[in-house]
């Protein structure tokens, strides 16, 4: 099937966070199934983005409300991804290095809306103009949720009316709220549609995908059941859409992702010399950081933010700290700037035992995966997580709060079988508790290894969750 993918994310080309990393490592899955998947993102102005080569498509300019832009389709000439790369330059749009942040200032672009309203606009204008429609186009989060209402609604792209969309759902928490009359920028439609676009009085981008597209998607089962009573007020819609949801767990690119081949660590391992690379592993990264690789040691990777539970970590880590439990932690993230104070005071503090480094470095988090004993997700929403599958692949135990697909893709080493630890309520007192629960298996060696040898043979690859990708297309097109 011709499965268009529209993203505002596709690593390595353009990352901000998890979307990323699915939007570049499904398509590839998928066509390695016999699919025919394509993915369209804006043309940033990030290093990897810069350094390709494109073969110009088509230029063309397309109405945003009274005014019109210019724009060009571009294709990644080399196809180094495992599926055609397409992106769209919109000057004075993205010609800037930031995804959604302006890393200068720290802050939102202040023309998000307009950005992303440009580029699903010249992405359906290029879809019908290449003559033949796909079989699927395939939207994630808001940043693309105005895609299935145009494709229903604007006349202007009427011949789209009959191609199945479906939108992911990767993080309910950002909905792309704007006020009402905002739906000016849109090609002309029907206006008594338009409460298609709204929720709560509010033109919402997010709530109009949930609303217009054929199919709803989220990135775990239970993060779909949770939708219905915790998504930051979309809840009655989440409801009302049941029946055309279903949770699918995101995979891993285990490609990208092994031990043993991975170019950003200095001390590749498998499976067959895990205790003497685990060791390795850990050694180099205590050394980095001066910290004392006897001890077991914690990493947190992530944005610093509620959302990820990062405001639990400095009393969590201080509690540790005062105690007579000798532990390290390391952290690896940026985000909430009040935290970034208090991390930076803390690694002064506690010299020898907590390092924090306040950067988005994927080297260094590999090596934290590698080198760490145990990773910490004591998040209050999780949609799927993928650091905790990375972490198990690279032999490190997950300690996570059971929630979303946290909760689908880690089984306590309480049940038979198990190999992570996991805590339900979101606070100090249990996330202490789990912390103390892995100091005990750390130092209950034979337990620790075996729960270390289970974690790294565990399969965590699309190859299961892309076949549950492909029933979907299929509910959706029959006859393909
Ligand atoms: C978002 C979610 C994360 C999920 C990722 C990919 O970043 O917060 O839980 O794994 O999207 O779907």
């Amino acid at each position: 099937m011709h499965i268009i993918h529209l993203s505002a994310e596709c690593y390595p080309a353009a990352k901000a966070g998890g979307l990323g990393d699915v939007v570049g490592s499904l398509p590839k899955y998928l066509n390695k199934l016999g699919e025919n998947c394509e993915v369209i993102i804006p043309k940033y102005q990030t290093s990897w983005l810069d350094a390709q080569e494109y073969e110009t498509i088509w230029q063309s300019n397309a109405p945003m409300g009274f005014e019109s832009y210019n724009f060009s389709i571009l294709k990644e000439k080399n196809d180094v991804l495992g599926f055609p790369l397409y992106v769209i330059d919109i000057p004075g749009r993205f010609d800037r290095p930031g995804v959604y942040i302006d890393p200068w200032s720290g802050k939102g672009y202040w023309d998000e809306f307009e950005r992303f309203v440009s580029f699903q606009i010249a992405a359906l204008e290029w879809i019908v103009s290449r003559g033949k429609n796909p079989d699927i186009v395939h939207c994630h989060d808001h940043h693309t949720g105005l895609v299935p209402f145009m494709m229903t609604q604007c006349n202007r792209y009427r011949s789209l009316v009959d191609v199945p969309t479906i939108i992911t759902v990767h993080n309910a928490e950002y909905h792309g709220q704007q006020d009402k009359d905002r739906y000016q920028l849109l090609p002309a439609f029907d206006i008594n549609k338009l409460g298609l676009l709204d929720w709560d009085g509010r033109l919402n981008s997010l709530a109009a995908g949930l609303k217009c597209a054929w199919q709803i998607s989220t990135v775990s089962q239970t993060y779909m059941d949770e939708l219905g009573y915790q998504s930051n007020g979309l809840e009655l819609l989440f409801h009302q859409e049941k029946a055309k949801s279903r949770g699918i767990i995101n995979g891993i690119d285990s490609e990208v992702w092994d031990p043993g081949t991975d170019p950003l660590l200095d001390e590749n391992f498998t499976i067959r010399n895990y205790k003497k690379g685990k060791r390795k592993n850990k050694e180099l990264l205590c050394k980095e950081f001066g910290l004392n690789p006897e001890l077991p040691t914690f990493s947190f990777i992530g944005r610093l933010v509620r959302e990820k539970g990062a405001d639990l970590l400095p009393d969590l880590f201080t509690s540790f700290m005062n105690s007579d439990k000798e532990v390290n932690f390391v952290l690896l993230g940026t985000g909430d700037p009040g935290l970034h104070e208090i991390f930076a005071r803390m690694e002064n503090d506690h010299v020898g035992y907590f390092d924090a480094t306040l950067e988005y470095n994927e080297k260094l988090a590999h090596e934290i995966y590698a080198g760490s004993d145990f990773i910490l997700m004591p998040s209050r929403v999780e949609p799927c997580g993928l650091n905790q599958m990375y972490a198990m692949r690279y032999g490190t135990v997950p300690i996570v709060r059971a929630v979303g697909g946290l909760k689908d893709s880690v089984k306590d080493i309480s049940e038979a079988e198990g190999y992570g630890i996991r805590f339900d309520e979101f606070n100090l007192l249990e996330a202490e508790h789990a912390v103390h629960r892995a100091i005990d298996l750390y130092s209950d060696e034979k337990k620790y290894w075996q729960t270390v040898s289970r974690i790294m043979k565990l399969d965590f690859s699309w190859n299961r969750s892309a076949e549950e990708y492909i029933k979907m297309y299929i509910d959706l097109n029959p006859k393909k």
